[in-house]
Parts: C-alpha cells; sequence; structure tokens
C-alpha cells in the first residue's frame, strides 16, 4: 500500500465523526437497498436512523422517494447497517461521490456487501418478479470510482490502492461466487428460486434503445440498470466481500410480448419484495 493511501481521508473522518456521535454501532454488513427495495430496511431489529443530511460530505439523492439514510440495527442476530436512497450517477454525481455511503460503513466497521437493485431483464427466459444473482458485471459507462485518485488523492474520498484492486479481479472476479452459491441455496430452502447472470450498468438516465438492448445481449448481458457497479468496485478494492441481487421488475426495451399493465407492476413488485424479504433474511441468517 502506498503512504498515500495509508493517509486517513479527511471527508471520510468527518463523516465518520458524525456518525459516532449517533451511534456506536459497529455493523458487519452493509446492505445497499436499491429503487423501491427501501422498505427493506424496516426489517431491522432496535434501529437506529442517522439521516444523510447530518452526515458531513454525504452526497443527498436528488430523486423523489429516494430520501438518504442509514439505518443501523441487528438483522436475524447480525449486525447491519441499511443504505437507504443511494445516489445515481445520472444525477450528476462524478463516479468517485458515488462510493461515499460504501465507504462510510467500511470505516464504521463494515466488511461485507451485500448491494442490491432493480434492473430490466434481457435475457429472454427471464421474466419480472425474478431474482438474479450479479456473478459479473459490464461496465458500459467505462467509469470507476478510482478515477482522478493519482493525480489528486488529497480531494477524492474514493482513495484506494490502485494497483491492488486492478490486478486481483482477474483471478476472482468482483463478486463472491462461494457466497453466492450458499445463498442460492439457503434461499431455495425457504422457497424462493433465483438466477444468476451478468449485470450491464449504464449511466442512464435514458432507457436503453431496442438496438442498445440487442447490443448488450450480444456482449452477454443478462439485466440491465444505472447502480451498484461503481459500490462493487470500491469495496473490492477495500476488501470486502460482495454479493449482488437484482429484482428484474421490466423487460428492457423491445423484448416484452405484450405491454405490461401498471397493475401487473405493482403485483410484480409487491412479490419481489416478499421474495427479497425472506431471502435476504436467510442469507444474513445463514450464511
Ligand atoms: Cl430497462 N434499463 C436500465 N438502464 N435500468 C433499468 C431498467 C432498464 N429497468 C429498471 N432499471
Amino acid at each position: 500500500m502506498s503512504a498515500l493511501a495509508a493517509e486517513p481521508a479527511p471527508a471520510l473522518a468527518d463523516a465518520v465523526d458524525a456518525v459516532r456521535q449517533r451511534t456506536d454501532h459497529t455493523p458487519e454488513l452493509v446492505l445497499i437497498l436499491g429503487s423501491g427495495l427501501g422498505d427493506l430496511a424496516d426489517e431491522a431489529d432496535a434501529p437506529t436512523v442517522v439521516p444523510a443530511d447530518s452526515i458531513p460530505n454525504y452526497p443527498q439523492s436528488t430523486v423523489d422517494g429516494h430520501h438518504g439514510q442509514l439505518v443501523f440495527g441487528t438483522l436475524e442476530g447480525t449486525s447491519v447497517v441499511f443504505v437507504q436512497g443511494r445516489v445515481h450517477a445520472y444525477e450528476g454525481y462524478p463516479t468517485p461521490r458515488l462510493t461515499f455511503p460504501l465507504e462510510l460503513c467500511h470505516a464504521l466497521g463494515a466488511t461485507r456487501l451485500l448491494v442490491t437493485n432493480s434492473a430490466g431483464g434481457i435475457n429472454r427466459t427471464f421474466q419480472p418478479g425474478q431474482l438474479m444473482f450479479i456473478t459479473d458485471h459490464l461496465n458500459m459507462a467505462f467509469a470507476d470510482p478510482g478515477q482522478g485518485q493519482m493525480a489528486s488523492p488529497r480531494d477524492t474520498a474514493a482513495r484506494r490502492d490502485v494497483h491492488a484492486s486492478t490486478a486481483s479481479p482477474l483471478h476472482t472476479g468482483y463478486y463472491d461466487l462461494e457466497w453466492t452459491g450458499q445463498a442460492q441455496q439457503v434461499g431455495a430452502e425457504q422457497g424462493v428460486l433465483t438466477v444468476r447472470g451478468t449485470y450491464a450498468w449504464t449511466r442512464g438516465p435514458s432507457y436503453e434503445t431496442r438496438a442498445e438492448v440487442r447490443m448488450l445481449s450480444t456482449l452477454g448481458a443478462d439485466a440491465v440498470g444505472m447502480s451498484t457497479v461503481p459500490e462493487v468496485l470500491q469495496a473490492h478494492a477495500l476488501g470486502m466481500d460482495v454479493l449482488g441481487i437484482s429484482t428484474i421488475t421490466n423487460f428492457a426495451a423491445g423484448l416484452g410480448h405484450e405491454v405490461l399493465e401498471h397493475e401487473d407492476v405493482l403485483k410484480v413488485g409487491q412479490q419481489v419484495r416478499g421474495d427479497l424479504r425472506t431471502l435476504v433474511r436467510a442469507i444474513v441468517e445463514k450464511t
């Protein structure tokens, strides 16, 4: 590790201090909740809520219904922190800023990341309402939270050991496949059937054209969304174990056989949230 990487990042240290004034909770696991999945944090026992606007340097969400907060508590006896209201590249944040909540949770003690998102299905065998474990990704933004740190390491919260983080995925990948296999098994034991696949990250906010969906399909994508990859890259660089789950909420452009009715979408949303709740509890308890 370089001398620079060993220096504490002042922006992060201020944020840690602010959280520590409200709770001495040391989370083991951080759960980042995707759009429409924020109410999973209601599952936390003995919750302590820390609003994003009480934390210095924390990126504030600009999307309606995405109010940012950290929820500390326990789940199935494990000490966890939920990140509600993540920020996205399409809100105008540079990639290194997107990972601030994850870095903060790591600085507070978390060593494992369970990251969730909502995604459009590209694999033709997938249906809305399915849960997909992310086993690999396509970084279609070609953006990285480590960008800028070589030039100005003092200015970014996303400082890390670039060389360590770029070398290892060649051998291991970014997603912990052993953890994923166990998670899939405990899910199946609870009656939650899941699929596996490759997640493509686009910056958004526009959805893909039919031609772009064909391109992503050709490249091997099974689902597409606008989040997750920055946090996964950063978590890997920090040496954390990573598990990723996409909820397939809709078909990507041109793949729907018929127009999905709003009511169907809501029903799908409700059912998939129930499945996700069951799956996450089983994962936290048994893996
Ligand atoms: Cl179809 N595309 C992208 N980029 N993100 C999504 C999506 C589609 N559906 C949910 N999130």
